[in-house]
């Protein structure tokens, strides 16, 4: 058994998007296979698209996209949908004042978890947390790279 969950978690999807559509698509995509508890770390440069698939995380629980964007002047956004939805940047925070606030309790709560900038310190995160990088390959293009999904019908959401 142990095996054959350490083949799954090598296991990792490579994605082209072609528009912001596109991305919002691929998040909604993911949002299908998230369960009550999972966290999803996002990691790509600035304005890879990171807060656009948070976009299509939350539609895939029933969250308005438009209510979507970056926590700059909270720690968190909370969304309520379908689940509760927390929504992390870690860009402007400092490790302090993450742990001070008890932010990391989000991880431990019966909602989903999206933290941008989540490789500031990867330490933190869970070790069943589901990784998702965002690279620039030109102005509208992303490659996107999901890892660390736990089922292996996974393909069939995209
Ligand atoms: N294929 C694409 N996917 C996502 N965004 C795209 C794509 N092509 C162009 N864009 C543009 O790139 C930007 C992505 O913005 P977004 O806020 O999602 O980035 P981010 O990774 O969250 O950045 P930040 O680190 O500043 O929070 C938007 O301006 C969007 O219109
Ligand atoms: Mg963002």
């Amino acid at each position: 058994m142990q095996s054959h969950l350490s083949s799954l978690k090598d296991k990792k999807i490579e994605l082209i998007s072609s528009s912001e559509k596109e991305t919002v698509s691929i998040g909604e995509g993911l949002s299908r296979l998230l369960k009550p508890g999972d966290i999803v770390a996002l990691v790509g440069d600035l304005g890879s698209g990171k807060t656009y698939f948070t976009k299509g995380i939350a539609m895939g629980f029933g969250i308005s996209p438009d209510i979507v964007t970056s926590p700059s002047f909270t720690l968190v956004n909370e969304y309520e949908g379908k689940i509760k939805l927390f929504h992390i940047d870690a860009y402007r925070l400092e490790k302090e004042d993450f742990l001070l606030t008890g932010l990391d309790e989000y991880f431990y709560e019966d909602g989903i978890t999206v933290m941008e900038w989540a490789d500031k310190w990867p330490e933190l995160l869970p070790e069943d947390t589901i990784w998702v990088e965002f690279e620039i390959l030109d102005e509208n293009k992303r490659k996107i790279t999901i890892r660390g999904l736990r089922d292996d019908n996974n393909r069939k959401a995209f």
